[in-house]
């Protein structure tokens, strides 16, 4: 059976820095939420799979984040690492209505 995700408004977009993250919490999950530089927000874990860097304080590129412990290039739409490092973080779907910013979790 598929779960019901909530709709949970998180901020407003001009609240959120432009290709940097923010960290988010919503209940136990710690979210790393990203405007990118073409205005689309992304949520992922906020925990790199390597040893736990806080994404959210990591490089922001294209669609990508650097972990700013070691480096690891993150996408933030699949959350997939990129090559030649392996693994990926939980992605959550982001919508922008009316200047707000909703996570579906
Ligand atoms: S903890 Fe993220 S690259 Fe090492």
């Amino acid at each position: 059976m598929e779960k019901t995700l909530e709709k949970v408004r998180i901020a407003s977009v001009a609240d959120l820095p432009e290709k940097m993250g923010k960290t988010v919490r919503v209940g136990e999950l710690e979210l790393a939420v990203f405007k990118l530089g073409n205005g689309t927000v992304r949520a992922i874990e906020n925990r790199c799979p390597h040893k736990g860097g806080v994404l959210a304080e990591g490089i922001v590129s294209g669609e990508h984040v650097f972990c700013p412990m070691h480096d690891w290039k993150i996408c933030t739409t699949d959350g997939k690492v990129q090559a030649p490092d392996v693994g990926c973080v939980s992605t959550y779907k982001a919508v922008i209505e009316d200047g707000d910013v909703y996570l579906f979790i």
